[in-house]
Parts: C-alpha cells; sequence; structure tokens
C-alpha cells in the first residue's frame, strides 16, 4: 500500500489480491463494534471492495444488526427468507439440486434504481471442498481500459433488469432453482445507469455494467450493445482483476456492489451449502 492509503491500527489486514478482496482479523461481530474499529472497516471496504471475517458466531438477530451498521437493510423481493426473518434471504443448494444462486459474474440489484450498497453473506454449512466466491473489482477493470475507450464510456448509460433473471418466463427455464426464487409478478422493473460510476463514498471511477442484469446500452439496440459489452465482460474479469474466497462455516463477507462483481462457484454437487444474506441499501448512481 503506498502512503496515501489509509492506516489501520485496530484491525489486522490480509489482502487477498492487491486490487480486490482482504481478510480482516482481530474482530469479534457478536460484540459492538467500537466506532474507531468500524470507521478502520468501512476504510478497508472502501479500499477493497469486499472484506471477509473468519470463525464468527452469529445468530439472525446479530448478523442483521452488524449489516445494519452500514446501512439500512433491503428485503430482497425474490429469494426465499429464512424462515422468521424477512431481511435474511437465503443462498441454499441442497445435495439433489444441479443449480446454485448466483453462479456467474453479476452484482446484486444493479436492476433496482437506487442499486444496493453491498451484501453481506455468512456462511452456515459449506461443502468439504467447493463453493467458493469469485470477486473482480470493477476499479482495477475501469483503470486498465484505454483512454480513448474510457471517453466512450463515459456519455454512456446502460439498462439493466430482472425480468430475464427473476421473471416469469425465465422462471420456466431455471429447473431446481424456481422453488428457491419466488415473486416472479414482481420483475417489472428496468433502471437506468451510467456505464462509469463515481463511487459514492470513495469518489473512484468504476465500470458499472455486469452480465447477470445488463441488457444493452441507453439508446443501442440488444445487438448494437452485445459487442461491446461482451468485450467489457472479458476485460473486467482478467485474473489479476479477481480474487477468490474459500469458505468455512462461520465466514462472513461484505462486498460492495457498486465497485465488485461475483461469482459463486458451483463445483460441489451431492453436498449442502447454505448461507444467509443480508442486502444494504445504496443511494442513487451517478
Ligand atoms: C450471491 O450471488 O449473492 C451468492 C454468492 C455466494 O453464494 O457465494
Amino acid at each position: 500500500m503506498s502512503d496515501r492509503e489509509p492506516r489501520f491500527n485496530r484491525i489486522h489486514l490480509e489482502p487477498l489480491s492487491p486490487h480486490v478482496g482482504v481478510e480482516i482479523a482481530g474482530v469479534d461481530l457478536a460484540q459492538p463494534i467500537e466506532a474507531e474499529t468500524l470507521d478502520e472497516i468501512r476504510q478497508a471496504f472502501g479500499r477493497f471492495g469486499v472484506i471477509f471475517f473468519r470463525d464468527q458466531q452469529l445468530t439472525p438477530d446479530q448478523h442483521v444488526g452488524v449489516a445494519e451498521r452500514f446501512g439500512p437493510i433491503n428485503i430482497n423481493r425474490f429469494f426465499s427468507a429464512v424462515p422468521g426473518y424477512p431481511m435474511i434471504a437465503e443462498v441454499r443448494k441442497e445435495p439433489e439440486q444441479t443449480r446454485n444462486i448466483g453462479g456467474g459474474w453479476h452484482t446484486d440489484h444493479s436492476y433496482d434504481t437506487v442499486p444496493a450498497l453491498g451484501s453481506m453473506l455468512y456462511a452456515r454449512q459449506v461443502p468439504l471442498t467447493g463453493g467458493d466466491t469469485l470477486f473482480a473489482s470493477m476499479y482495477a477493470a475501469y483503470d486498465a481500459l484505454s483512454v480513448g475507450l474510457k471517453k466512450t464510456l463515459e456519455g454512456l448509460r446502460a439498462c439493466h433488469s430482472s425480468r430475464h433473471v427473476f421473471g416469469a418466463e425465465a422462471m420456466v427455464q431455471r429447473g431446481d432453482l424456481a422453488g428457491r426464487h419466488g415473486n416472479a409478478e414482481l420483475a417489472t422493473q428496468d433502471a437506468i445507469h451510467p456505464v462509469v460510476i463515481s463511487h459514492p463514498e470513495t469518489g473512484c471511477k468504476a465500470l458499472y455494467v455486469n452480465p447477470g442484469f445488463t441488457l444493452r446500452f441507453e439508446g443501442w439496440t440488444v445487438e448494437e450493445s452485445r459487442p461491446l459489452l461482451d468485450y467489457l465482460y472479458q476485460h473486467a474479469v482478467r485474473p489479476e482483476f479477481t480474487c477468490r474466497f474459500r469458505w468455512r462455516a462461520g465466514s462472513l463477507a461484505l462486498w460492495d456492489n457498486r465497485s465488485t462483481w461475483h461469482f459463486a462457484l458451483n463445483d460441489y454437487h451431492g453436498e449442502r451449502r447454505l448461507m444467509h444474506r443480508v442486502t444494504i441499501e445504496g443511494s442513487p448512481l451517478h
């Protein structure tokens, strides 16, 4: 880290890669978090886009309480909730199921007009091997583009949607995922966002399109948009912009939906993986 980067006295950081992902040691999230410690956690979140904590013992109420330190909770309208906890979405795959939730590069809630700040995923049960999650930094992806392409993208906005993922037609093709997603009738909203955003907290520029939910550039057809989107998608996941997190039961991740993408690997058939996800409200993107 350079001299201009934040200094950390309360927490110990172990970066997973230069651009994205850091493990934070020395914090028990079940205990009240002091303001100075929370401030350093927020700094690490801004710098690395996704932060990880190991060996946490959290009840569902404590999980929600930790998430609320980062902002109000956004109740996900498509995922099944943990019984008794509407604020906690279940990310579940049973041994007999073949499809997983989040098994492709995406960022959560880009289909909302005010997309979520972040998602806090807590591992309750994980397979013996597999089920890792990949993350990619959209700061690094943007920074590495040529000056010419940056200029082209600056003026563009893109259309995002949930219809093709959570809508009624999509459900027909979703196989055994259908039981874990619901409310297809609510997948009616499209959202338009800048293709390059200035991050609301860090002020840094990030690429804000993603393979999961972006349909096309505003004013362009889907066919016209496809080649440039495809270029951006393969560029954005260059290995040096990514990290890979290996879960253990009790691991907790908080990722920034404005500056990262993620991809849940589906390589653990025959085993259960059960995660609890709380989503945090964001602010309009510019
Ligand atoms: C998700 O996309 O929210 C799920 C990520 C994961 O299960 O690792």
